[in-house]
């Protein structure tokens, strides 16, 4: 079947699908309001109709599929998705917040998940209370150590939060001394609710000063469709990489789509129109002609929503769902 290449000559072959609008955890940047309505079940994807549309995408050359949620982990089918989807010729791989992930080590193994990317965002326990409203620093932290012991390749997610990471920046620079860990600072990002200001981002340049200041770092070479800058500290283990968005964004490799819980296609992280899917297929319809569409309408950079100068972009003035609704 002909690929999907849109109008820009991006190949699309990495679909991110949300399993859940549903946390565990109360990041505030994240979910901005607590008493926010999670989707009742009848609005989700199914099981089937999830295994449905990622097929659909598989034969349209989708070669990786990132599950994310809310959290995916909390989706009670979570074993039984991972399972059929494993059948799919893809990479399979998630975005957690890593709390409940020692109770799906073996699923992961038997899904021939190698990767996973664990989102933390301070190293001290207390800030980590305050960040998420939970006391699981130490189980996240554990289960980080567990998946590297299980000879998973794990990335940390630090979204650089103002006010964090002046202080937490070197830290987790150093913790990539002894473990084979990959983390990377993310660029605080505007989303509905999340009271995005550009005085609130610390850019990668920032950041990159602060840590060559300290240690003898070099870059490493990043590969075609990364979101991440990668660099390292001589002699350390692991690495360390910037997630650039709103300093220099990486949207001309772009090749990534998304699915929301509720069976929604986005084209970008940042589109405001959606497609869709599970309405279509319940009506008994082709979802193809609407997943051409998308990608045919697909913006250049940033769901065409933000100016050039787009560091100073109004968040107010950004229609997109909170990132708890997207999934990152
Ligand atoms: P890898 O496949 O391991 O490179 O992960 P990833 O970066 O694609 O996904 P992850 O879920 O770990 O996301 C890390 C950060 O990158 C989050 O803040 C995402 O919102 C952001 N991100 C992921 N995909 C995109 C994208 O297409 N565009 C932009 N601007 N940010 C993205
Ligand atoms: N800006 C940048 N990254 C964000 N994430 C969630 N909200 C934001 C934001 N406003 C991150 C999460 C997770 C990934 C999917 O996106 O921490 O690691
Ligand atoms: Fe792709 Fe949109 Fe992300 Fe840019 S912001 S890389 S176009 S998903």
């Amino acid at each position: 079947m002909e690929k999907l290449i849109d109008q820009h000559n991006r190949i699309h072959n990495y679909l991110r699908i949300s399993l859940t609008d549903s946390c565990n955890f109360r990041c505030a940047y994240c979910m901005p309001n607590e008493e926010i309505e999670c989707l009742p079940n009848s609005k989700l994807m199914s099981t089937l109709e999830i295994e449905q549309i990622a097929k659909t995408f598989v034969d349209l050359g989708v070669k990786k599929i990132r599950l994310t949620g809310g959290e995916p982990l909390v989706r009670k089918e979570f074993p039984d998705i991972v399972q059929r989807l494993s059948k799919l010729p893809v990479e399979l791989t998630m975005t957690t917040n890593g709390v409940l992930v020692h109770k799906h080590l073996q699923l992961f193994k038997d899904a021939g998940i190698r990767s996973l990317n664990v989102s933390l965002d301070t190293l001290n326990p207390e800030t980590f209370f305050k960040l998420t409203k939970r006391n699981q620093f130490q189980q996240v932290w554990d289960n980080i150590l567990l998946l590297l012991e299980h000879g998973f390749r794990v990335k940390v997610n630090a979204v650089a939060l103002n006010g964090i990471i002046e202080d937490e920046l070197l830290d987790f620079v150093r913790i990539t001394e002894k473990l084979p860990l990959h983390v990377r600072f993310i660029e605080f990002m505007p989303f509905s609710g999340n009271h995005w200001k550009s005085e609130k981002v610390i850019t990668a340049k920032q950041m990159l000063e602060v840590v060559q200041a300290e240690m003898e770092v070099v870059k490493l070479q990043d590969q075609v469709h990364d979101t991440a800058k990668k660099y390292k500290v001589v002699g350390y283990e692991g690495t360390f990489a910037f997630i650039t968005t709103m300093s220099e964004h990486f949207c001309g490799d772009c090749n990534r789509m998304r699915i929301t819980a509720d069976g929604k296609m986005k084209n970008c992280l940042f589109g405001k129109e959606e497609m869709d899917l599970l309405g279509t297929l319940r009506k008994g319809e082709d979802i193809l002609p609407l997943i051409r569409l998308s990608i045919f309408r697909k913006h250049a950079m940033l769901g065409g929503q933000f100016s050039p100068d787009y560091l100073k972009a109004e968040a107010d003035k950004i229609e997109n769902r909170s990132m708890i609704k997207i999934g990152g």
